[in-house]
């Protein structure tokens, strides 16, 4: 008899991810497409890690060195390569050498399912323990089961699994549906799998075929039906991708304005799960937000911006057609219409960013102003400066960045050209249409400009010749 190590409670999981993905007609890896802005893998990673298992397993293959690389950065995760690819038991085989002699349940995940929850699983455990089954399978009841395995019950018991491809006309019309995800009894698993044939349509080593091997040999065999369908969506081509991604919207949507924030047109309301948004804050439609961003309450985002990695605070208007990233933004300040913030931008308290305006590594003081515009660059501008129209930093000098410092007050005059490095003094005033390429000392007016000539009567001379 062998001797079996770690606990009977231990949870291993596996993610079968080597695929080809075929339908996807991809060079990227199937399970590296972004759903909601992460690959779609992460999303399944993040839920397994929820379990807290004693072992997760990625199985790859398929571009196997870019699915690791894009995942080496997850703690605790191992890999097991299956080349080449012959089906979902074949796969399952190849984590075999890391998990033999344990003991405990295996919980296998697809790689392309990224919507499951982390509550399913602990329901699939808690009813797999409850039954002592050897293997329990998540299935779902759809309107469109075409594409799926199918759950085959004779007297309302699971038999088998029939895939779409070797299912009979009466077959396909069952509406129940093979999830992919299930939860095993390590120890007798991987015997079990020796026993598989890659008798069917697509020649492969079918795991599904674990289902009638247990009904033969009596060992118990349960299912746990979904109640949300949506949550074992598989992706397997664009279209799958658009609907899942729409699906994952819906529910980020659903939680923000249970929290209290206004979305115009949830349909229309493209934001990232990861982003924190404050109640009575009004999203308008065609917004995106991404990536780690926090947004405060009361603001307003108008219809058409896009913000990634940002951090705006209460209060905040921004305008339509502002793109900001990795920017900060106080209390109260307003931003755009038509506005970009790029990154390492500070926005103060109170301040005001208007149109055609352009931020880039630059503090704007609270209360100061660049309305109209503008581009500011590596520019460090103090409290209640006036930034004129058509003011620009010249901070490039084709090799290098050079700083510009304003002082707090200060006055840019319209359409002056600020020649980096160089600073604005307090309070001081730089005339409008000037180049500034020494420093304005504080309190005094700086001018930089051709001297204006009237020539009298020169239009009538020129008519005349
Ligand atoms: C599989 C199931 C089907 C179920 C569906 C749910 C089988 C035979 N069929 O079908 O019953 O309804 O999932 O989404 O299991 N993979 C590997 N190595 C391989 C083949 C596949 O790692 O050799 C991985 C894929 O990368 C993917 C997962 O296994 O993450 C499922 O494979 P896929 O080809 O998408 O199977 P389906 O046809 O969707
Ligand atoms: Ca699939």
């Amino acid at each position: 008899m062998t001797s079996h190590w770690g606990s009977p409670d231990d949870i291993h999981v596996v993610i079968l991810a080597a695929g080809q993905g075929t339908r996807m007609k991809s060079s990227l890896p199937k399970v590296l497409h972004p759903v909601a802005g992460r690959p779609m893998i992460d999303h399944v990673l993040a839920t397994a890690a929820s379990l807290a298992p004693a072992t997760t397993t990625v199985v790859v293959g398929h571009m196997a060195a870019a699915v690791r690389e894009r995942l080496a950065g997850q703690r605790g995760v191992g890999f097991a390569l299956q080349d080449p690819q012959l089906g979902t038991a074949h796969a399952l085989q190849q984590v075999e050498p890391l998990l033999r002699g344990r003991q405990g349940t295996l919980i296998l995940l697809s790689g392309d399912v990224p919507l499951l929850t982390g509550q399913t699983l602990r329901g699939l455990l808690a009813a797999h323990k409850a039954a002592a089954a050897a293997v329990t399978v998540v299935t779902a009841v759809v309107e469109r089961p075409y594409g799926y395995g199918r759950i085959i019950r004779t007297d309302g018991r699971i038999a088998r699994i029939v895939e779409e491809r070797d299912a009979t006309a009466a077959e396909r019309r069952v509406r129940e549906i093979n999830s992919g995800i299930y939860a095993f009894d390590l120890v007798p698993l991987f015997d079990a799998l020796r026993t598989i044939a890659a008798r069917n349509a697509q020649g492969e080593y079918y795991l599904t075929d674990v289902i009638a091997g247990y009904r033969r040999r009596k060992r118990p065999v349960e299912t746990l039906l979904v109640d949300d369908p949506g949550e074992v969506r598989g992706i397997n081509s664009r279209s799958e991708l658009a609907e899942v991604s729409a699906l994952m919207r819906q529910k980020k949507n659903e939680e923000l304005m249970a929290a209290g924030v206004t979305l115009i047109d949830p349909a229309t309301t493209y934001i990232d799960p990861d982003v924190v948004v404050g109640p009575d804050t009004v999203i308008h439609p065609g917004v995106v937000i991404q990536g780690q961003t926090r947004i405060g309450t009361a603001c307003e985002i108008h219809a058409n911006v896009r913000i990634v990695d940002s951090d705006v605070a209460d209060r905040v208007t921004i305008h339509n057609f502002c793109l900001i990233v990795g920017a900060r933004v106080a209390n109260d300040a307003s931003i755009g219409p038509f506005a970009h913030l790029r990154p390492e931008t500070a926005v103060g308290a109170k301040a005001k960013v208007g149109n055609f305006v352009e931020l880039k590594k630059t503090t704007l003081g609270p209360g100061s102003k660049a309305n109209h515009l503008s581009y500011l660059g590596d520019a460090t501008i103090g409290p209640g400066v006036n930034v004129g129209a058509g003011t620009i930093t010249c901070n490039y000098d084709g090799r290098t960045k050079h700083p510009t410092v304003i002082e707090e007050g200060a006055f840019i005059g319209s359409d002056s050209q600020l020649i980096a490095p160089v600073r604005i003094g307090r309070g001081a005033y730089v005339a409008a249409g000037s180049s500034i390429t020494e420093d304005v000392p504080a309190g005094a007016l700086g001018i930089a400009r051709g001297r204006q000539t009237n020539v009298e009567g020169w239009a009538e001379k020129k008519n005349k010749s």
